[in-house]
């Protein structure tokens, strides 16, 4: 379901990132995950590369980025981005549930608004977490449930379900 819900939605997301709110809002990610997300050592896992939008800037920081995504046509675009720039990563197309046994070991894990979208994200955070090297680095971005962006995504999932399936957690959950 999220694989065809995310191939038929790959267009409009990378579209997204050229509007106005789009541009400002990968600004502010990018300075935010350039302060938080600091892994001593090179290896580095991107759980839902999507469209690669992070994925450019981790290869420019100079990772050697394993990225791993459901969805055929939004890894295509970031495929095609990284290939622009010259880069090298590690596609993985796959459900991150069917291959939390054969990840291997990173020095950083980097997911960026995925884990609304999986199922048991409790259980995958805990693999990924044993997956760590010592001192390694875990961010995974989500979007607060009572944030302005939660809550107009809650309003809009109410006409419809089918095109916004994101779970929404509070802060106080996030934190915990
Ligand atoms: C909202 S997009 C975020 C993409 C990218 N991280 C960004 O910030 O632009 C969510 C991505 O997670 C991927 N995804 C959702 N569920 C997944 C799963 N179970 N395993 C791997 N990827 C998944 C989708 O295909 C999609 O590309």
């Amino acid at each position: 379901m999220t694989k065809t819900f995310f191939d038929e939605a790959a267009a409009d997301y990378d579209a997204w990132y050229e509007t106005e709110v789009g541009k400002v809002a990968d600004q502010v990610e990018r300075v935010l995950v350039q302060r938080m997300f600091q892994p001593k050592g090179s290896r580095v896992l991107e759980v839902g590369c999507g469209t690669g939008q992070h994925t450019v800037w981790l290869v420019q920081e100079g990772y050697d980025v394993t990225a791993v995504d459901v969805s055929t046509e939004m890894m295509a675009r970031a495929r095609t981005k990284i290939a622009q720039l010259g880069g090298r990563v590690q596609w993985w197309q796959a459900d991150i549930e069917d291959i939390l046994d054969q990840l291997g070991r990173f020095n950083g894990i980097f997911s960026m608004t995925t884990f609304e979208f999986v199922p048991q994200p409790e259980r995958i955070l805990a693999k990924l977490y044993e997956e760590l090297e010592p001192g390694g680095c875990l961010l995974i971005g989500m979007i607060a449930g009572e944030s302005p962006w939660g809550e107009y995504y809650q309003e809009v999932a109410k006409e419809n379900p089918t095109y916004y399936r994101y779970k929404f957690y509070k802060t106080s959950f996030l934190l915990q």
